[in-house]
């Protein structure tokens, strides 16, 4: 019985940590992005870690991802066509997010 008790807590221990870890994404990330991207993940889109090292060395890493996010289209990763701004992301939040995928790939 105790054992039982043991491993469902266990196993309640790695769902949590697995929301942890989807929780790296910025909350309108996940409003705004999150139905195509995940960080780490290539889903329907390229994963916002793989865009991060298509950037990684560029110091215009995060105007040209804004660039990306604001017109929207395609890029070249033959996932089709991303719509302008995701789910109605306004600047600053663009601005926030391309920040953060920049800064993802060290
Ligand atoms: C409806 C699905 C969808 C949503 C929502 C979406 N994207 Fe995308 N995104 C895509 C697809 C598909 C691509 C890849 C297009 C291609 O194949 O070139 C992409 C590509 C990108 C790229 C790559 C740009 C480049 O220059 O290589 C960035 C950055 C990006 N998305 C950021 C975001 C951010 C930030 C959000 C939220 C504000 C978002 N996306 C919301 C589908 C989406």
């Amino acid at each position: 019985m105790n054992s039982i008790i043991v491993s469902m807590v266990a196993t309640a221990g790695l769902v949590v940590s697995g929301f942890a870890l989807a929780g790296d994404m910025p909350a309108e990330g996940k409003a705004k992005c999150g139905a195509c991207h995940s960080i780490d993940k290539a889903t329907m889109a390229p994963s916002f870690m793989e865009i991060s090292e298509k950037f990684k060395g560029d110091k215009d890493a995060s105007k040209k991802i804004a660039a990306s996010i604001t017109m929207g289209g395609s890029f070249g990763w033959e996932y089709g066509n991303m719509p302008a701004r995701g789910l109605g992301a306004n600047d600053a939040e663009i601005q926030s997010l391309s920040k953060f995928i920049a800064g993802l790939a060290k």
